[in-house]
C-alpha cells in the first residue's frame, strides 16, 4: 500500500466524526497530522490528544480578523505538511486565502441533503420545513456556504422525526461512514471533477482483476 496521506482535521465540537477518522483511516490510508479547533472547549481535542495527534486552538477572538486567524491556521497546517483538510463539525467559515492554500483539498461533512438546508442548524431547518427524508452530504469546500461539489450523499427516511437529537442519532452512522469513505477515496486519488461539468465529482472505481488468476 502507498504512504498514508497526511491530513488535518478541523473541529469545533464533540468530535464523533474525528473519532471515526481516528478509528478507521488514521495510520492506514491517512495519517492525521494535525487537529485544529475553533474553541478550546471542544471535546474533540481530547480525542486527538489521547491518540498523540498534535492539536492547536485557533479561536476567532485571539486574532484581529478572520484573515489573520486563517493565515495562522494555514501556516500551522503547512508546517505539519497536511495535504487534505477535513472539516468535521467545524463551525467557522474559511477565507478564500485559506482555501487557495489547499486548492481542491478541503472537504466537509454536512447533516443535510445539500443544496437543502445549508449553514448552521441544518437539522433544525429540515425539521422546521417538515421533511420526511433527511440525509448527509460530504462535499468539497468552495468560497460559499456548503456550496461546493458533492462527493458522497446518503438519504434516510425519518417520516415521524420531531426532535433534533433523534435525527442526529440516526444520521451519525451515515456521517461517519461517508466521511471516512470520502477520505479513503481522496487518499487513493480516486476523486476528480467531471470535465463536462466540474460540479460533478467522478469517483474512479479500481479496475477489477480479470480472469481466474
Ligand atoms: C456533525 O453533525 C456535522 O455534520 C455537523 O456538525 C456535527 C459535528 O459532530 N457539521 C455542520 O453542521 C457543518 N455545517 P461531531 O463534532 O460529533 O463530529
Amino acid at each position: 500500500m502507498s504512504e498514508p496521506l497526511p491530513i488535518a482535521v478541523l473541529v469545533s465540537g464533540t468530535g464523533t466524526n474525528l473519532q471515526a477518522l481516528l478509528d478507521t483511516v488514521h495510520g492506514r490510508e491517512a495519517e492525521i497530522v494535525a487537529v485544529a479547533s475553533s474553541t478550546a472547549e471542544a471535546p474533540a481535542l481530547a480525542r486527538a490528544e489521547s491518540r498523540g495527534v498534535p492539536c492547536a486552538v485557533f479561536a476567532r477572538a485571539h486574532y484581529p480578523d478572520r484573515e489573520a486567524r486563517d493565515r495562522a491556521l494555514g501556516e500551522w497546517l503547512d508546517e505539519r505538511a497536511a495535504r487534505l483538510v477535513v472539516l468535521a463539525g467545524y463551525m467557522e467559515l474559511l477565507t478564500p486565502q485559506f482555501l487557495a492554500r489547499f486548492p481542491g483539498a478541503v472537504i466537509n461533512v454536512h447533516p443535510s441533503l445539500l443544496p437543502a438546508f445549508p449553514g448552521l442548524g441544518a437539522i433544525e431547518q429540515a425539521l422546521a420545513y417538515g421533511v420526511k427524508v433527511f440525509g448527509v452530504t460530504v462535499h468539497f469546500v468552495d468560497e460559499g456556504v456548503d456550496s461546493g461539489p458533492v462527493i458522497l450523499q446518503r438519504a434516510l427516511e425519518l417520516p415521524h422525526a420531531r426532535e433534533r437529537e433523534e435525527v442526529l442519532r440516526a444520521l451519525r452512522p451515515l456521517e461517519h461512514g461517508l466521511l471516512t469513505e470520502a477520505v479513503r477515496l481522496y487518499a487513493r486519488g480516486a476523486l476528480r471533477a467531471d470535465p463536462a461539468n466540474p460540479r460533478r465529482t467522478i469517483i474512479d472505481v479500481p479496475a477489477q482483476r480479470g480472469g481466474d488468476g
